[in-house]
């Protein structure tokens, strides 16, 4: 038997396209206003991949930032995970296009789709493979081109959604920092009501599905909001109890941002203070996979998250999917 090792993160990436859709770009393509969408998403502007371009650009870019801050070559890697629900292709895999881009050779390679709860249960499989023993160095990437997926005539979601990708880079470590404790959950019953219904093998392409716009996201909105408000909450209260912590012991919490609404409810009932509870629906909308390795990205480089910090990350999403997990920075 290997020894245990706990995992922590040595490197964090992101990447967003430089193309800037606004709530005054919406209201000239769907019958909304900017006014709605603040009040009722928090969401003021969103990034949108530019033609020609696609999920793994995106995905290399977050991954070449996470590996040079984590001082590690590709070569070095022994896996890579991608947490996507928008992959360039169904087969071959995002991640294996990746490990060819990197020339990471030497790295195992898998997509993994759990809706916007992706990057925690990467993070989570990421965290098996170190804690056995098995492998040393893991790239777990959040990624999505959500822009390629959206009805942009359907202003219920059109205008909640965003491109862009998380990276991080995880090793062992022996002292007593990193993932502390997870918490995995899912709920196929909920399956319909975020969903993407045309494109698999359920209902391959055919005029009649792109005629019926079956390739886009369709979603019910009221459903999923009330899931994931008491998703959130339960997942935290559960994390917080097993390890016998308080809200107020946190230092930050990573949400999902699927709604300023939600984030909002949350940090309120929690009496965590705004820097706590790091906000990017604002920028770049809903991003999937990607909200919250994006947003631990930003509080790295502007310097505010420090060794040692008490981490928490909580996501909900399709599947229906949700979990969560604390960490010791
Ligand atoms: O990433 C994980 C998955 N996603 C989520 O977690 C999303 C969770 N849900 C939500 O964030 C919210 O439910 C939405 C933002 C999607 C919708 O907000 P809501 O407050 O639940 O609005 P609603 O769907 O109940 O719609 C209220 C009204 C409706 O009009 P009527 O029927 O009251 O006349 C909608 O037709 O707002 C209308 N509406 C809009 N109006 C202007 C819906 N979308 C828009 C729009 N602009 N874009």
């Amino acid at each position: 038997m290997n020894k245990a090792f706990n995992t922590i993160i040595i490197g964090t990436g992101a990447a967003l396209p430089d193309t800037v859709i606004t709530n005054r770009d919406l209201e000239k393509m769907v019958d909304t206003n900017d006014q709605w969408i603040v009040s009722r998403t928090g969401i003021r502007e969103r990034r949108k991949l530019e033609d020609g371009l696609s999920n793994v650009d995106l995905t290399e870019r977050a991954s070449r930032e996470a590996l040079e801050r984590a001082g590690l070559d590709p070569s070095e890697l022994d896996m890579i995970i991608v947490a996507t629900v928008t992959p360039d292709y169904p087969t071959p895999s995002t991640s294996c296009l990746l490990q060819a881009r990197l020339k990471a050779f030497k790295a195992a390679a898998v997509d993994l789709s759990a809706g916007c709860t992706g990057f925690v249960y990467a993070l989570t499989v990421g965290h098996q493979f170190i804690r056995s023993g098995t492998y040393k160095n893991i790239l777990v990437v959040g990624a999505e081109v959500l822009s390629r997926v959206t009805d942009w005539k359907d202003r219920s979601t059109c205008v909640l959604f965003g491109d862009g990708a998380g990276a991080a880079v995880l090793a062992p470590t022996e002292e007593d920092r990193g993932i502390m404790s997870f918490s995995l959950h899912a709920d196929g019953r909920g399956g319909k009501l975020l969903m993407i219904p045309g494109g698999g093998s359920a209902l391959p392409a055919s005029e009649e599905s792109l005629h019926n716009r079956m390739h886009f996201i369709k979603m019910n909105g009221n459903e999923i909001f009330k899931f994931a408000v008491k998703a959130v909450d339960e997942n935290l209260s559960q994390l917080m109890a097993r390890e016998n912590l308080k809200p107020e012991d946190l230092d930050y919490l990573f949400l999902h941002q699927a709604n300023m609404r939600i984030i909002e409810y949350i940090r309120k009932r929690l009496k965590l203070p705004p820097e706590k509870v790091p906000v990017n629906i604002d920028r770049y909308g809903n991003t999937s996979s990607a909200t919250i390795p994006v947003a631990i990205h930003e509080e790295i480089i502007a310097g505010r998250m420090a060794e040692g910090d008490l981490v928490a990350m909580v996501a909900f999403g399709a599947g229906l999917t949700w979990g969560g997990l604390l960490m010791k920075w």
